[in-house]
């Protein structure tokens, strides 16, 4: 194999919360994402805030015909995006859809499908009904297990002719690490048990793989997969102690692609769980269903770390949700997240060495200051060079991967259009190809425009990667 294969699934991902707005329109009930103004590790509100940009997002639900357009005009050939669970179920515990949610995806599914487009479309991302969270303490309690499962099965005969690509949950593995974000799960952090927490990650791939049966017998030809934050863990030093340091760290990430591919959990899972006094509840139904393995592994990569026996130094450096000790090789973002390139290599090879699946990145970029100025034509632009590095980058290491021999599917670059951060709430910290004239203080006209990066991935997907 040289280059990447012809039916490569270039793209650009985003999700709901963070770019639709309209956080209470046409029957939407309130996310979990609503009440968090602040992003991840900011506090939590009891109900949304005028001062949280997502509730607005860039007003994707009223413009996406707009930039559908601009996504067809750089040639994607694949969109990811997610289903607001709210929009369908606005509590989540309903036993009827909301008939204007679903017609909304309609219409979204449509504009992409005129354009040729195929559909990567995650079921849960970060945004599970307020209520569930609130009455059921979120994944916590078995009963998201049925309410997941009349939300998926609604989506995927809905949308069966339209969609293709299926993602169970984004980064499932982040709930170790942001239960509430990630789990829905109310309980602050530090009062959950790892037993409540261990028990609610159980349900979550329950939950998923219910999704997978579910998802086939409904079409036979989806393609369903699991999302992960993969996040490679190096050894500090060559002493063996900090090279089973990184080893067990990162089982902490690989028991969950684990299940979703072999169908039970891992020996090492089963000594943690031991060791940690941790006491699960698993069904005979749990374990049948868990057989339903997904069709390929999908995941997102930003950084890399490392790992050291000594305790004191864990948790050192800086990366959005997964922490670990920076590594002295590498420099890092205006976030402090370390750029890596060669580890997005390493990582592809470590997943398909282990599970031998089709693999996705649908997940990769540099979040970054822009600044707007006028172009030579007159209009505004923004010469984003450092993110056309950044990209060009990593996408010369997949190239290398495949030519390791990985089978790769695509490649979907994350905040295609500038949308609201996920960690901090920020817009100024901006992933996309297309500017977003909105600012954090909630000003902007909202009007887009392209960045340099537009015409230069445009070049890379019209030449199929190999003009870079
Ligand atoms: C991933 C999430 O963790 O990273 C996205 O799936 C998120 O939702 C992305 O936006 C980038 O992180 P941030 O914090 O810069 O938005």
């Amino acid at each position: 194999m040289t280059g990447f294969p012809k039916e490569f699934l270039w793209g650009g991902a985003v999700a709901a919360n963070q770019c639709e707005g309209a956080w209470n329109e046409d029957g939407k009930g309130v996310s979990i994402q609503d009440v968090l103004p602040k992003g991840m590790a900011g506090p939590r509100t009891g109900k949304p805030t005028r001062d949280n940009l997502k509730l607005e997002g860039i007003d994707f639900y009223h413009r996406y015909k707009e930039d559908v357009k601009l996504m067809a005009e750089m040639g994607f050939r694949v969109f990811r995006t997610s289903i607001a669970w709210s929009r369908i179920y606005p509590n989540g515990d309903e036993t009827e859809p909301n008939e204007k949610g679903l017609q909304f995806y309609d219409d979204l599914f449509d504009e992409c499908r005129k354009y040729g487009m195929e559909l990567i479309v995650t079921l849960s991302h970060y945004e599970t009904p307020l209520h569930l969270s609130e009455k059921y303490d979120g994944w916590c309690s078995r009963e998201l297990i049925c309410f997941y499962k009349r939300y998926v099965t609604t989506v995927f005969t809905r949308y069966k002719d339209k969609v293709k690509y299926w993602l169970t949950f984004n980064e499932i593995n982040s709930i170790l690490h942001a239960p509430f974000m990630s789990g829905g799960i109310s309980t602050p952090k530090e009062q959950l048990t790892e037993t409540q927490l261990y028990q609610a990650i159980h349900h979550e791939l329950v939950a998923s793989a219910w999704a997978v049966k579910l998802g086939h017998e409904i079409n036979p030809d989806f393609k369903i997969g699991c999302m992960i934050l993969s996040f490679p863990v190096y050894p500090l030093t060559p002493d063996p102690s900090d090279v089973i340091a990184a080893m067990e760290k990162d089982h902490s990430n690989t028991l969950f692609a684990d299940v979703h591919v072999r169908g039970y959990y891992p020996g090492y899972a089963y000594r943690y769980f031991r060791e940690h006094g941790i006491k699960m509840k698993v069904t005979e139904e749990d374990e049948a269903v868990l057989k339903h393995t997904v069709d390929f592994v999908s995941f997102s990569y930003y950084t890399s770390s490392c790992a050291s026996a000594d305790r004191e130094r864990a948790g050192e450096g800086k990366g959005n949700i997964l922490m670990g000790i920076s590594n002295p090789a590498l420099k890092a973002s205006q976030w402090g997240w370390q750029i890596d390139p060669k580890g997005l290599r390493y990582v592809l090879n470590c997943l398909w060495d282990r599970y031998q699946k089709p693999l996705f990145i649908v997940e990769n970029g540099l979040g970054a200051l822009d600044t707007l100025v006028k172009g030579d034509d007159g209009i505004w632009t923004v010469d984003d060079e450092y993110r056309i590095d950044y990209l060009r980058e990593h996408i010369l290491q997949m190239k290398e991967a495949v030519e390791d021999g990985v089978n790769l599917m695509g490649y979907t670059t994350w905040g295609c259009i500038d949308l609201v951060s996920a960690s901090t709430a920020e817009l100024r910290k901006r992933y996309g190809f297309i500017y977003v004239d909105r600012n954090d203080d909630g000003s902007g006209s909202l009007a887009r425009y392209r960045k340099k990066s537009f015409y230069w991935y445009k070049k890379v997907i019209e030449s199929n990667g190999s003009e870079l």
